[in-house]
C-alpha cells in the first residue's frame, strides 16, 4: 500500500487483550507496510499482524537499552519518507504516559503528516478487568491518573495533599518501584491507612493477576505475590468492589490469584 504524502499512523493498541483493539487500529494494522511496536504491545496483538508486514521492535525493557526515544523518532521520519504506510503501535493510549505526543511533535517538525488512533488506556481497562470501577456514585467522584515513575535516585515529587482525597480514585502507572514512598506520603497527607488498594499485573491478558489489599499493607502484599511490571496500582474505596464485580477469569494455566495471608482480615 502506498500514499503520496508521508504519513505515520500513531496507534494505541490497548492494554493487552486483542479484543480491546479499536476497529480502526485493527484495520490500519492490516493495511500497514511496516509496524513499529513497543514492549507493551501484547503478543496476542503482534500475532494479528499479517505475515508479509515488516515488524520493527523498539521496546524498552526496564534496565535494558534497546532503542532510545531519539532513535525511534528518527526511524519514524526515515520510514515515512519511504512512502510506505507506517503504523507506530504503542501499548494502551499513546498520549497517556506513552510519549506519543513527543513522537507526534517530532513528525510535525519534520513535515510528516500523522493520524492519531487512541487506545484504551491501562487505567480504564485493567481496573475494569480486575472488578474495580474507577468511579461510583457516592463513593468516588473523580479519578486521577498519575505516573509513579521518577528519575533514578530522585524522590517522586507530587502534590500529595491534593491526592489525599477520600472521594478520588488514584491510579498509578509505573508505581511499583515508588510504592513505599507513595504509601508514606499519602498517609502523611491524610489518606486513611485502611483505604482499599490494589495492584493489577498484566491486566486484561491471559496471565492477569490482581492483588487486593489496603494502602498500609499493599507493599507487602505485592512483594508476597512478586507482582512485576507492567502493573497498575489503584487506591480508593472503589477497590472494595473487586470481589463483587470480579467477572474476568484469565484463561491460562499459569495465571492465578492469591490473597496473601498477611492481608487477609
Ligand atoms: C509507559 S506506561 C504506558 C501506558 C500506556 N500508554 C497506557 O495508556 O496504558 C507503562 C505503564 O502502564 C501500565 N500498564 C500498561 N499496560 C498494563 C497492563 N496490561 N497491566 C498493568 N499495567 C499496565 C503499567 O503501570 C506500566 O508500567
Amino acid at each position: 500500500m502506498s500514499n503520496n504524502n508521508p504519513r505515520v499512523y500513531l496507534v494505541g493498541a490497548g492494554p493487552g487483550d486483542p479484543d480491546l483493539l479499536t476497529l480502526k487500529a485493527h484495520r490500519l494494522m492490516n493495511q500497514a507496510d511496516v509496524i513499529v511496536y513497543d514492549r507493551l504491545v501484547s503478543q496476542a496483538i503482534i500475532d494479528l499482524i499479517p505475515h508479509g508486514t515488516q515488524r520493527i521492535y523498539v521496546g524498552k525493557a526496564p534496565g535494558k537499552h534497546h532503542m532510545g526515544q531519539d532513535e525511534i523518532n528518527q526511524l519514524l521520519v526515515k520510514l515515512a519518507n519511504t512512502s510506505r504506510k507506517i503504523v507506530r503501535l504503542k501499548g494502551g493510549d499513546p498520549y497517556i504516559f506513552g510519549r506519543g505526543s513527543e513522537e507526534a511533535q517530532f513528525l510535525v517538525q519534520h513535515g510528516i503528516d500523522f493520524e492519531y488512533v487512541p487506545g484504551i488506556t491501562a487505567a480504564s481497562a485493567c481496573s475494569a478487568y480486575a472488578g474495580i470501577p474507577l468511579t461510583h456514585r457516592g463513593i468516588a467522584r473523580s479519578v486521577r491518573f498519575i505516573t509513579g515513575h521518577c528519575r533514578a535516585d530522585q524522590p517522586l515529587e507530587l502534590n500529595w495533599n491534593s491526592l489525599a482525597d477520600k472521594q478520588t480514585t488514584l491510579v498509578f502507572y509505573m508505581g511499583i518501584a515508588s510504592l513505599p514512598q507513595l504509601r508514606t506520603e499519602l498517609i502523611k497527607a491524610g489518606l486513611d491507612a485502611s483505604t482499599p488498594a490494589a495492584a493489577v499485573e498484566n491486566g486484561t491478558t491471559s496471565v492477569q493477576r490482581r492483588c487486593i489489599s489496603t494502602l498500609d499493607k499493599i507493599g507487602e502484599a505485592i512483594e508476597a505475590m512478586s507482582i512485576q511490571s507492567p502493573a497498575l496500582i489503584i487506591i480508593g474505596d472503589v477497590v472494595s468492589f473487586a470481589d463483587e464485580l470480579n467477572w474476568f477469569t484469565p484463561q491460562s494455566e499459569t495465571s492465578n490469584e492469591i490473597v496473601p495471608q498477611a492481608v487477609k482480615n
